[in-house]
């Protein structure tokens, strides 16, 4: 037994001594030193450097929360480093397991946007989350953009008035941002309709890659505005008009996919708010029961944490039903579209 391990000593000796390349060295560097950046990171040098800042993968966070294959392209890398500059951002950013009491405070810090309407917020659980994605899903002129509208103006109140005192950050694929509509919700509440605009950033998207573009490199934007509120207005529609036909749907999928994980990722690191609407399409195999579905597939279906069906009903009415959800009972309610905004029936 002494003998092997004198023999292990030994051999760890010439070890030290043996030349070792520089990447090698980076990396025991790295596990005396805390690696606090991008470039520090063992296989990372100047040129990938340039490409993962180029590609807004210029914080130990976007890349602790990126897949392999993100990497491979954005950087040229090649599987084996990416996997390896991935997982020493993870281990620098400690994010290993954790025990149940972090996750506990981490869920103590989530904060709910209220829609307006009482019914509505019981429905999912007392208001739109934090750290979670909620989806609406509706016909045209079934609310899905009004709602967002107001939740423009809510998230904006202090925690105790229903918001989460933080700005809005809103993706505009549709061109259906209306500026004066907001103002009118905002003055019906009593507040200055310049001020709530103001905190408002806007930004029109015009095709599936820019919209996803916007998503991945707002962490700048998010961090200087305190942003409590990512709105995604249309999620869905550029991706159904860019990838048309069969051939396309697993390309398309794969980058929905790769789309709501960039939006998970907002609503987990800064703690925020994520709302995206989708449009149904009809469905004429269902012959009997509402003949629409939601676009998207499975890949929405699974990562949006509350998914709401909403309809029309007579005036001024809208019918919400809340579907899939993993904690919640499912359930409908109605509201209305009023005036002065999202308000309940009675
Ligand atoms: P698409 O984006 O076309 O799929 O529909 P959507 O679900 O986003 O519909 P949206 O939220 O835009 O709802 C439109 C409906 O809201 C209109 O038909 C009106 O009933 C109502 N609405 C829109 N603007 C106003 C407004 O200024 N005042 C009031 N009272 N109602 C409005
Ligand atoms: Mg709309």
């Amino acid at each position: 037994m002494a003998k092997k391990s004198e023999a292990a000593a030994a051999n760890a000796v010439v070890e030290e001594v043996v030349e070792r390349p520089v990447e090698e060295a980076k990396e025991r560097e790295s596990k005396k030193k805390k690696i606090t950046s991008v470039e520090q990171l063992p296989g990372v040098g100047e040129s990938t450097l340039a490409k993962l800042k180029d590609a807004g993968y210029d914080t130990l966070e976007t890349i602790a929360y990126s897949m392999p294959s993100e990497l491979e392209e954005v950087a040229g890398l090649g599987e084996g480093t990416a996997v390896k500059i991935i997982n020493a951002a993870r281990d620098a950013l400690e994010m290993g397991y954790e025990t149940g009491d972090i996750v506990l405070e981490r869920r103590i810090q989530i904060g709910k946007v209220s829609t307006g309407s009482k019914e509505l917020d019981a429905l999912i659980g007392g208001g739109v989350e934090t750290q979670a994605i909620t989806e609406a899903f509706g016909k045209f002129g079934s609310g899905k953009t009004q709602l967002g509208f107001q939740m423009c103006v809510n998230a904006q109140l202090p925690r105790e008035q229903g918001g989460l005192g933080g700005e809005v950050l809103f993706v505009d694929s549709e061109n259906t941002f209306r500026p004066e509509r907001i103002a009118q919700m905002a003055q019906a509440k009593g507040l200055d309709p310049d001020e709530v605009l103001k905190k408002i950033h806007i930004a029109r998207s015009y095709n599936s890659d820019h919209q996803m573009l916007l998503i991945d490199r707002a962490d700048e934007v998010v961090k200087k505005h305190n942003i409590g509120l990512v709105i995604v207005d249309s999620l869905t529609s550029a991706f159904r008009s860019d990838y048309v036909g069969r051939a396309t749907l697993a390309d398309r999928q794969q980058k929905l996919n790769k789309h709501l994980h960039a939006l998970q990722r907002l609503a987990d690191m800064y703690n925020l708010a994520v709302y995206v609407t989708n449009q149904v399409m009809d469905r004429p195999d269902i012959l009997f029961g509402d003949p629409t579905t939601p676009i998207g597939g499975n890949v929405l279906a699974h990562q949006s944490t509350y998914r709401l069906y909403l309809r029309r009903s007579k005036e001024d009415r809208r019918i919400a039903k809340l579907v899939d959800s993993p904690n919640l009972p499912d359930g409908e309610c109605v509201f209305r579209v009023t005036p002065a905004g999202l308000a309940d029936v009675e």
